[in-house]
């Protein structure tokens, strides 16, 4: 896996701030009995995008809902669940990882397993891991994983299905997340004595969602409205670990964004893999576009985000959107994936360059400026210098404000998997390493520009050192700043920008919002 070019963006959630419970719309899951135990503890890691973020959020809301109480370690967990990313080798790996550390000491001895660390693993988690969240060290549990259960949940538990009791026997529970309306089912058989249940069918037009749901962050809330992937980009695991797309009705999602205002929730953030391939199944068949304008206008919404778009899915209408609607956040994830349309009809992107062009054109002759971000893969099969090169001068051209850039990796099932001309791996880190050098470079020159304007800042972290607190721009920038105010979490305030890095900016507090 490459490492990634994260600037800027917080696509990694949780900030460990207590949340606030929300109630999801009922009826869709069998009424819960409360476990009620106190012994009934649950541990859960979430490995992967924010789409594995809002999962583990609506995971926990079903064990709270059972009675179970979520604990911050393995140790005192007497449920542990890995919520796991295989959309890239390395990624996949760290769970193996896991659960190897996790394995009983009777299985440690004598007995030879695959999940044993190796010396490529070893490097490859020493290097700048980006999608790992709250690890504690899992060593001194090693021997204390009897008694416990244990479940892989997420695309790894899709891709791997039963091999995972192959490899780690003890895990008793595998479910991908096109499964999950099962969990309460699945949990239950687990607690009344069952040693293995399974979740793994990816034929299904349902989607996710759970009467309780424990939210992360107090002020922003994710949604998802998509589920599931119909696009068949040849390097992607996602249509397979996912499942095909399912969108939820808006009357549910717009009854729980009011749900979320009520809350006191002010930014609501739209997810999906494609979010704006959304497909109302109801009769109001609403377009993505009208449900952006409907969630914007529900009262008590400051701010509504939407990740992540694709470009085939991407019209004007969402550009007229954002333009009528200040509260709409002024900035498109659009990935772009490379700048080459040779590599692009490889991936069977369903663009070229060209036609991608013309959605950022869109874009940028919008009345407001609108923050433009996107994905990269360097190294696809049979990329040439001159396709890199294309994308290098696409970085130029559309002078993005985030790049997140991969280098390629060749993920089972995959049509690019048997692809010929692989790049080599010191080939592709040698272009990430460019690309990166490129991009800073813009992103210091673009947030440059920035310095004197003043933004309106959602304030989401405060630092130990006094008057020093950060939040982020309506663009999604960072911005970190000093105010002498006592308390500022969760209130929206303006900052006037002094000074700019590539990944962030650097103001003062100059009233509030
Ligand atoms: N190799 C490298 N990067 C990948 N991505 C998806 N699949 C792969 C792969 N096989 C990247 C794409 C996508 C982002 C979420 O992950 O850039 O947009
Ligand atoms: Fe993967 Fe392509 Fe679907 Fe994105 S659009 S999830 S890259 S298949």
């Amino acid at each position: 896996m490459g490492k990634s070019f994260d600037i800027g963006l917080d696509r990694l959630t949780g900030t460990g701030v207590p949340g606030i419970g929300e109630t999801q719309e009922g009826g869709l899951n069998p009424p819960l009995q409360v476990a009620g135990d106190a012994e009934s503890t649950f541990y859960l890691e979430t490995f992967g995008c924010q789409m594995n973020d809002h999962d583990s959020e609506k995971v926990a809301g079903v064990l709270l809902a059972r009675g179970y109480r979520q604990v911050d370690g393995p140790e005192a967990a007497k449920v542990i669940l890995y919520n796991t990313c295989s959309i890239r080798e390395k990624a996949a790996q760290k769970v193996f990882s896991r659960l190897g550390e996790l394995r009983p000491m009777d299985e440690r001895q004598g007995k030879s397993s695959n999940t044993e660390d190796t010396e490529e693993e070893r490097r490859v988690h020493g290097d700048g891991q980006v999608l790992e969240k709250n690890h504690p060290s899992l060593r001194k549990i090693v021997n204390a994983a009897g008694g416990k259960i244990i479940g892989v949940l997420g695309c790894v538990a899709q891709q791997e299905g039963e091999e995972i009791f192959e490899r780690a026997p003890w895990v008793s529970l595998v479910c991908g997340s096109a499964s999950y309306r099962k969990l309460p089912q699945l949990i239950a058989e687990l607690e009344a004595g069952n040693r293995r249940v399974t979740g793994l069918d990816t034929d299904t037009d349902e989607t996710f969602e759970t009467e309780i749901t424990r939210r992360d962050n107090p002020w922003r809330a994710y949604l998802t409205i998509i589920e599931g992937c119909d696009k068949a980009c040849s390097y992607c695991v996602v249509p397979f670990t996912r499942g095909p797309e399912r969108s939820r009705a808006s009357a549910s999602i717009l009854e729980e964004v009011r749900r979320l205002a009520d809350a006191g929730y002010s930014e609501v953030q739209l997810l999906g893999q494609t979010v704006n391939s959304y497909a109302d199944p109801s009769m109001r068949k609403m377009r993505f576009s009208e449900l952006l304008a409907a969630v914007a206008e529900v009262s008590g919404i400051r701010r509504v985000r939407f990740t992540t778009s694709h470009p085939r899915d991407f019209g004007k209408d969402i550009v007229e959107v954002i333009e009528a609607h200040p509260n709409i956040c002024d900035h498109v994830h659009l990935p772009v994936q490379s700048g080459s349309t040779t590599v692009l009809r490889a991936m069977a992107r369903t663009y070229s360059r060209e036609e991608y062009l013309e959605k950022i054109a869109l874009m940028k002759a919008a009345r407001r400026p609108i923050s433009i971000t996107t994905d990269m893969i360097v190294g696809f099969p049979g990329e040439t210098e001159k396709d890199f090169e294309e994308t290098l001068a696409l970085l130029d051209e559309v002078q993005y404000d985030s790049v997140f850039a991969f280098k390629y990796s060749p993920r089972p099932n995959t049509p690019s998997l048997k692809m010929a001309d692989a790049i080599p791996e010191e080939e592709k880190g040698r272009r990430l390493a460019i690309l990166m050098d490129r991009q800073r470079e813009i992103q210091r020159a673009q947030n440059e520009k920035l310095v004197g304007e003043t933004f309106e800042v959602l304030v989401d972290g405060k630092s130990r050192r006094d008057n020093q607190w950060s939040g982020h721009t309506s663009s999604n920038r960072v911005m970190n700043f000093t105010s002498p105010e006592r308390e500022l979490l969760g209130d929206y305030v303006q900052v006037k920008v002094v000074s700019a890095m590539p990944n962030s900016l650097v103001g003062e507090m100059v009233g509030r919002a």
